[in-house]
């Protein structure tokens, strides 16, 4: 597997990429990745002001090569479209454009992980709570609820008492005796990885950086009746659908499978929510407005796609 380079030569060592590394993965001086933590998020090229981070080449995708508006050195062009809510929406309305506007959004959007200290606007929300109701539904039952922490200091609560069940998870389970049950089970990397989170988890609480909602101020929640068998599905498209149209209004986004673990083996998480009765949640994400700035779009392969071809008669 291919990792990401650093070329110290032209590094200038702000530290852009270490403090937007999920995964801890950046030494400092000189500016070097760990291989055996990055996860390979290309948040270090996509941020890097100077292009010194290399990506590799194996990672190219025909999209990125002939099509795409923003290849590597190129800067993110706005992201707004100029189109506006309200009135009568046309379908036929420039579809090139549309489809253009759809996939940068796609190849540029990056997990937000560090956010400005700015409340989202109540008409920002509106907007983004009216068009979720858009979204396509098993049998059109449309019974997903989203329920919004707005504040940052709100999201902290939550957080908190999240952290400290995590903590105490990881005190039991990574304890010098059970890690090498752990490396059996999990492999090297991933116990690493859960190391590398129980010292952030130690470091949150003597006052360091939020690893887990990242002092988002916002965090949504989607859920839905835990035993209809299109919940998950709906939260799913529904959050997505969220994260996409809060992309194109300039609000950054993270998902949180952390918090959807969490909320669905601790009742004290879940009555923080209030939760309509029967209903889990199935889609965590962070939402604000980001205080990172990606540069550029990370190239992906392509993934293990097969095309059945149809009948060479059937028009095209
Ligand atoms: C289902 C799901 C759960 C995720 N959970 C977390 C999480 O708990 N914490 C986090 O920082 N990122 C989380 N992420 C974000 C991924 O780490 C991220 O999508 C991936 O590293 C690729 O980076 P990109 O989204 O910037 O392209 C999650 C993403 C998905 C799809
Ligand atoms: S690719 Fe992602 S995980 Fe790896 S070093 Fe870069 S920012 Fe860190
Ligand atoms: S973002 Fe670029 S210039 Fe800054 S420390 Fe990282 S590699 Fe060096």
């Amino acid at each position: 597997m291919d990792y990401p380079k650093i070329d110290t030569l032209v590094c200038t060592s702000c530290g852009a990429c270490r403090e937007d590394c999920v995964a801890q993965a950046i030494s400092p001086d000189p500016y070097t990745i760990r291989e055996d933590l990055c996860i390979r998020c290309g948040h270090c090229y996509a941020v890097c002001p100077v292009s010194a981070v290399s990506w590799p080449v194996s990672e190219i995708n025909s999209y990125q090569t002939t099509e795409n508006p923003v290849g590597p050195g190129e800067q993110n062009p706005g992201r707004d479209t100029g189109v506006h809510f309200g009135g009568e929406p046309r379908r036929d309305e420039v579809p090139g454009q549309a489809a253009r506007f759809l996939e940068n959004l796609v190849y540029t959007r990056r997990s937000t992980r560090q956010y400005q200290n700015r409340r989202i606007a109540p008409e920002v929300m509106e907007r983004l709570v009216s068009l979720a109701s858009y979204a396509p539904s098993g049998t059109n039952a449309r019974v997903a609820g989203i329920t919004i922490i707005d504040g940052t200091a709100e999201v902290q609560e939550l957080t908190r008492c999240c952290m400290q069940f995590f903590a105490g998870a990881a005190r039991i389970v990574l304890n010098p005796v059970t890690r090498w049950v752990l490396m059996l089970l999990l492999g090297r990397k991933t116990t690493r990885q859960l190391e590398g989170y129980r010292r952030s988890m130690d470091r949150y609480f003597r006052g360091g950086r939020d690893i887990l909602t990242h002092h988002a101020p916002a965090l949504v929640c989607i859920h839905a009746p835990a035993r209809l068998p299109v919940s998950r599905d709906d939260c799913l498209i529904l959050g997505h659908s969220m994260v996409l149209h809060g992309e194109s209004l300039g609000l950054g986004s993270c998902y949180n499978g952390f918090l959807v673990r969490a909320l669905a083996i601790h009742p004290g998480l879940r009555r923080r929510l209030q939760l309509p009765r029967g209903h889990r949640v199935f889609s965590v994400f962070t939402l604000g407005y980001p205080a990172v700035r990606y540069r550029r779009g990370v190239p992906r392969s392509k993934l293990v796609t097969r095309i059945i071809p149809g009948h060479p008669e059937t028009p095209a």
